[in-house]
């Protein structure tokens, strides 16, 4: 392979090239723009302490200006015989500017430059993640609001329970990704500190400006031990899964249910039927296939903090190799999430309820704590109501009131929906996103 930044006069064993890079290529793709950004911070550093001269920094900050466009038009490819993104960048600008490109790598190891690419990629890739996330969630609040009143059966067991209601159905699954959103938030930000400037682990002697870069590439603060940040690798990633496992335990617990409601056994939802797909053989079948993916590719996702966990298994301070692989399962999630999200608010939206199930009495039972509840209140002792209630169920003499009572917070008829919104709505606040596109625009100079 030829163009390698440790290239020192003798050739590596071709089969041990093919090994070492694996799909690693591929991989950086996705870190090309991020690995840009980057450099344009760590070069405008090292201008800042007299590493490089003022017309070097102008020259090389709009040779990579370019990269990043090339990048952006979807045009950046790493050529064949380029080890990966970092060697690829260098490659281009030694290229165009010659032995100038070659002064970029000054203070700064493959190890840093990767993780910091990593956090750029994670950090934008989370605040997508975030803006889906809150796109379900109003799907959600907004359909709870719509069908406050239209009351379905609760099940435990699976054996119907008591009165339940799609408004209490809908905003159950809103609540809960207000919850996730707290995680993504601890990702979000154990993610958005820098650990440029660590080098290969342990620091370099030129005397880096770690505040500067922190400040340039609109990072919070930085990963200040240079080890830990080393050490962050991995660790970054996998709790980033918990975060993005979190929410897509929500996805694929309500597709199940989705799922469910939609069996004609149940028939408390209904898809239209350009959502749904059919059977090569049963001329009949319009499939849920729609939340039945979703579930799947949630459960994927579900098992990414355990990859992530196993790769990097019992590994001993100080990078190796092992964390390359760990790229192959997080990279690509961020997208498969991102869609599976997208795909539950467009079915949400099209989702349709059947407001009429109650009106089979084979429902009339889950009423019986209400009968009993009346009757206690009313001055039976509890116990003497519950069994009154439980003989007439199984005499068939039980006769169902399906007005009910039920005020108190987060009950059927108190949704509290304008809450739940206020809870997502103060984690939302805590992101502070504008602090990231404003520092990426100063440092691409799009002011
Ligand atoms: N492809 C490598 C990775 O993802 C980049 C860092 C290489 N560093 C090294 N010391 N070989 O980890």
């Amino acid at each position: 392979m030829a163009n390698k930044l440790w290239e020192k006069g003798f050739e590596v064993n071709k089969e041990i090239e093919r090994f070492t890079v694996g799909r690693d290529r591929e991989m950086d793709m996705y870190l090309a723009k991020y690995d840009v950004l980057g450099s344009m911070a760590h070069i405008t550093m090292l201008e800042s302490i007299g590493l490089l001269e003022k017309d070097e920094l102008t020259k090389l900050l709009a040779e990579l200006k370019n990269i990043y466009r090339t990048c952006e038009q979807g045009e950046f490819v790493i050529e064949d015989g380029v080890e990966d993104v970092h060697s690829q960048v260098e490659l281009m600008l030694t290229r165009k500017l010659g032995d100038l490109g070659k002064k970029i790598h000054s203070g700064r190891s493959r190890n840093d430059q990767v993780l910091v690419d990593l956090k750029l990629f994670t950090r934008h890739e989370l605040m997508e993640v975030v803006d889906e996330v809150k796109s379900l969630f109003d799907e959600l609040i907004q359909k709870s609001n719509e069908y406050k009143d239209v009351l379905m059966p609760g099940y435990t067991h699976l054996q119907i329970a008591m009165p339940s209601s799609f408004g209490l159905w809908f905003g159950a699954y809103a609540e809960s990704l207000a919850d996730d959103m707290l995680f993504l938030q601890a990702a979000y930000k154990m993610t958005n500190r820098n650990p440029l400037g660590s080098a290969a682990g342990y620091g370099s002697s030129f005397p880096l400006n770690r505040t500067m870069t922190t400040e340039l590439l609109g990072f919070d603060s930085m990963d200040y031990n240079v080890v830990y940040a080393q050490m962050g690798r991995g660790k970054m990633e996998r709790n980033v899964a918990f975060a993005l496992a979190t929410v897509a335990g929500t996805l694929a617990k309500m597709a199940f249910d989705a799922c469910l409601m939609n069996c004609q056994n149940f028939g408390f939802v209904h898809l239209p039927k350009e959502c749904t797909t059919g059977s090569s053989i049963m001329p009949h079948k319009k499939n849920p296939d729609v939340f039945e993916l979703i579930r799947a590719k949630s459960n994927k996702i579900q098992s990414l903090p355990q990859q992530i966990m196993l790769i990097m298994n019992n590994l001993p301070v100080g990078y190796f190799r092992d964390l390359q692989i760990i790229k192959e399962v997080f990279l690509p999630a961020f997208d498969e999430l991102k869609d599976c999200l997208s795909m539950a608010a467009y079915i949400i939206n099209k989702i349709e309820v059947n407001r009429h199930i109650l009106d089979n009495p084979m429902y009339d039972p889950i009423f019986s704590v209400e009968e009993v509840n009346r009757l206690a209140a009313n001055g039976m002792p509890f116990r003497d109501a519950y069994k009154k209630v439980g003989l007439e169920i199984e005499a068939g003499t039980f006769k169902a009131d399906h007005h009910i009572h039920h005020t108190h917070e987060g009950s059927i008829g108190n949704l509290c929906n304008d809450r739940i919104q206020e809870l997502m709505d103060n984690t939302l606040d805590g992101f502070h996103f504008e602090r990231v596109e404003e520092a990426e625009r100063r440092l691409l100079n799009e002011e």
